[in-house]
């Protein structure tokens, strides 16, 4: 910075020159010319605009001046300010304006793109048809009771009135659980004497809830079950069951049907209805066997060979499963009053429930887990 003279001549500061002062100017509109970028451009913006900047530094010079040189020198750097700003902003805009174009290329979102390559699984149509059923019967005041899958043979037989020689505790259909101590060798009438198997149905669970609760006692029992069938269209040997058990007093037939009623009319519609046939269980007496009014044709495919059913093979009827009015032995065998309580029960397997609701026509279906199969049930929840 020149010091101030009284004789000074602006023309001969060499910084305030025309030639200069228009140079300076020149090299900072080149300067932003050749940014590319508006981080370039903020490194020139800062480098002519800014305190040290050629411009800056000839401005400072003025204030030195005599007072009748200043006018002159002051318009013509001002001018060149003027002109540096204007160029800087203008460069500006086009850098931002690049920018931004830019940014909506590159930055773009394909809104239509699958958001997630993780392919979503399926909930099992065996399970949501289970939480439905358990959900009619806990909207009633039902709990849900659980009990174990491998289980005590006094629970899934004795307790339940089927005695020692019944047919089901054979091998032939039940899968009997040794223990470390079993040679292997078989005792009695099947059975390893480890006294556990794998449950065969859940009935034990009406056991196990009777004994467990105070009374009365409404409960719904949904679970695996095990028989020793091999696996083919029509049979598996793990397949789902629904209980259901209520102890109160004064509970009779007409209580059971209007339950059952009320299950199918939730489960396939208002005009559904079941009917009974008689029948005989162990651990219910009177028992009966439950079929609910065929909900494809409804009973319009009998005696009718234009309309024939495949659902219920023109029957009118689908048979659903097993239910009568507790027997007054299996509440004896949990300490229950039969004189002062009754109760009635039913049971099902939910597979079959699937194959007719769904026209399911092969077991194996449901047991191997594909997706494939599972996907098109939808994702009732
Ligand atoms: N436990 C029977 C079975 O697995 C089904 C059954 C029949 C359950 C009658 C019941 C019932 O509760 O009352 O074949």
């Amino acid at each position: 910075m020149s010091a101030p003279n009284k004789s000074y001549d602006p023309v001969e500061v060499e910084a305030l020159k025309p030639e200069q002062i228009e140079r300076m100017r020149d090299e900072a509109l080149a300067a932003f010319a050749a940014a590319d970028s508006l981080d370039a451009l903020q490194e020139a913006k800062v480098a002519h605009t800014g305190g040290t900047s050629p411009l800056a530094l000839a401005n400072r010079e003025i204030g030195a001046l005599p007072p009748h040189a200043k006018a002159d020198a002051g318009k013509r750097v001002g001018q060149a300010r003027g002109a540096v700003n204007k160029g800087l902003a203008a460069r500006q805009t086009e850098l931002e304006a690049e920018r931004d174009a830019r940014v909506l290329v590159e930055e773009a979102v394909d809104v239509t793109l699958p958001h997630d390559r993780v392919p979503a699984g399926a909930r099992h149509p065996l399970t949501t048809l289970s939480e439905r059923i358990e959900d009619i019967f806990v909207a009633m005041g039902y709990e849900v009771a659980e009990g174990p899958e491998a289980e005590a043979e006094w629970f899934n037989f004795d307790a339940l009135n089927i005695g020692p020689d019944h047919p089901a505790r054979g091998e032939a259909d039940t899968f009997f659980v040794a223990t470390a101590s079993d040679s292997g060798s078989a005792a009695g009438s099947g059975g390893t004497g480890s006294g556990v198997v794998l449950r065969t149905h859940t009935s034990p669970v009406q056991i196990r809830s009777a004994l467990d609760r105070e009374l009365p006692v409404y409960v719904i029992c949904p679970g695996r079950v095990y028989r020793t069938d091999e696996l083919d269209a029509t049979h598996t040997p793990v397949f789902h069951q629904v209980e259901l058990l209520a102890i109160d007093e004064g509970l009779t037939m007409a209580d059971l049907k209007g339950t059952l009623d009320h299950m199918v009319q939730s489960l396939f519609g208002a005009e559904m209805k079941t009917r009974l046939r008689p029948n005989f269980f162990p651990f219910t007496e009177p028992s009966a066997e439950m079929d609910m009014l065929c909900y494809v044709c409804r009973g319009a495919s009998v005696g009718n060979p234009d309309r024939p059913c495949r659902t219920c093979s023109s029957e009118g009827w689908i048979e659903l499963g097993g239910c009568g009015m507790v027997n007054p032995r299996v509440l004896t065998a949990c300490g229950v009053d039969p004189e002062k309580y009754s109760g009635f029960a039913f049971g099902f397997g939910i597979e079959r429930m699937l194959m007719f609701r769904h026209n399911v026509e092969d077991m194996r279906d449901m047991v191997e887990g594909d997706v494939r199969f599972t996907r098109p049930f939808g994702m009732e929840i």
